[in-house]
């Protein structure tokens, strides 16, 4: 490889890869219609990795299947724009128009391989079958970069891999398999959807460290989902926390743990026992429940759990706004949070009128 993908692309002007804006997704249910991903906006640059955080059911994977039309479109609804690459708006593409993109240009690594991975064809055939369906390369070409690749992801006894079946390998070679097979075709941006979840710590960091590998060699702009802050700390430049379908801090990733503005990130990291140590678990924690999405709360969703909480909080949804704290050193328009209160939290804190609000 003499070139990076970078290079590929007559793309100085636009450094984005991935701009969302206002992204609404809707899905009709026997409940009515629930708008799992409400309103989201976020970009991702060349070589960048974005992190997408927030619990478990906040909306990360429907952002992602969003961007890569992966849901049922008789009971979805989109709405909003996903500029891919400066151009072209693939909300607005047809499934013909779309199918080329997914693989080559898009690439996505989902928590579990197994649902990337066809039981009966050896992972080398699968291999080349994707690089052949996206590039004009011979069957041995394609087979020469198959292993290629397989050599790049640090897969132990490539040649033998490619002979074997899926179910011959650990979950750590599968995930393996997976990101060679979504990196094959040098994608410009990659979607990573709880990659490292189901793996042990120690292939978790290797997954991460060849991810962050592969980001540096082609550019790939990458779409990091996960609700794990640890990972979050190890690999990501930029973050957005979501909470209930919104985005409720947009931040880089040590801002967001030096100075996090919103209750809810603070109340992730307090109970994120420590970036060392395995939190491969779900993030326990805050106290109470998330609403359901068929019983969004007026105003700030978070209110209910949120020890800051005033009757303001409640009337109307605050706007994802620029934040500003004296000292700090992050500009304003790069960090962008959701509540009304962030500024008047630190002085909150110091004077323990958290505790205050909980006496009675
Ligand atoms: N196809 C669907 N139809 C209806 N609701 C869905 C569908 N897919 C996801 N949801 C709901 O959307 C919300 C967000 O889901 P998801 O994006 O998977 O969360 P997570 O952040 O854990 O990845 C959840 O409440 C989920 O139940
Ligand atoms: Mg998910």
């Amino acid at each position: 490889m003499t070139t990076t993908h970078a290079e590929n692309h007559d793309d100085a002007g636009s450094p984005d890869v991935l701009r969302v804006r206002d992204l609404r997704t809707s899905f009709a249910t026997e409940d009515g219609l629930v708008t799992a991903v409400d309103g989201v906006s976020f970009h991702v640059a060349r070589g960048e990795i974005l992190g997408i955080v927030g619990e478990s059911g906040c909306g990360k994977s429907v952002t992602a299947e969003s961007v890569m039309r992966l849901l049922d479109e008789d009971t979805t609804d989109y709405d909003g724009s996903v500029t891919f690459d400066g151009t072209t708006e693939l909300l607005e593409l047809t499934e013909d128009q779309m199918r080329p993109y997914r693989g080559s240009r898009l690439g996505m690594i989902f928590q579990d391989p197994m649902s990337s991975l066809n039981p009966v064809y050896t992972i080398g055939n699968q291999l080349i079958e994707a690089i052949r369906t996206h590039t004009r390369l011979t069957k041995q070409q394609a087979a020469d970069k198959a292993l290629q690749m397989l050599q790049i992801t640090g897969i132990p006894e490539p040649e033998l891999r490619l002979r074997q079946y899926p179910h011959q390998l650990s979950g750590g070679q599968r995930q393996r398999v997976v990101i060679a097979m979504a990196m094959c075709c040098e994608p410009d941006l990659l979607i990573a959807d709880e990659p490292t979840t189901a793996l042990d710590v120690t292939t978790q960091a290797q997954i991460l460290r060849l991810i962050d590998d592969l980001r540096c060699n082609y550019d790939t702009g990458t779409m990091f989902i996960t609700h794990d802050l640890g990972v979050v700390a190890e690999i990501c430049d930029r973050v957005i926390v979501m909470y209930l379908g919104q985005v409720i801090e947009d931040t880089d990733v040590h801002t967001l743990f030096d100075e996090p503005a919103h209750p809810y990130t603070r109340g992730l990291l307090a109970s994120t026992p420590s970036l060392e140590t395995d939190n491969s678990k779900d993030l326990p924690i805050i106290p109470g429940a998330v609403p359901t999405l068929t019983q969004v709360p007026d105003g700030c969703r978070f209110a209910a759990r949120c020890p800051f909480a005033i009757d303001e909080c409640t009337r109307a949804t605050p706007e994802l706004r620029p934040h500003q704290r004296p000292g700090s050193h992050t500009a304003a328009g790069d960090h962008l949070v959701r509540c009304i209160r962030a500024e008047e939290i630190p002085d909150l804190l110091s004077t323990g009128d958290e505790q205050e609000d909980t006496d009675d």
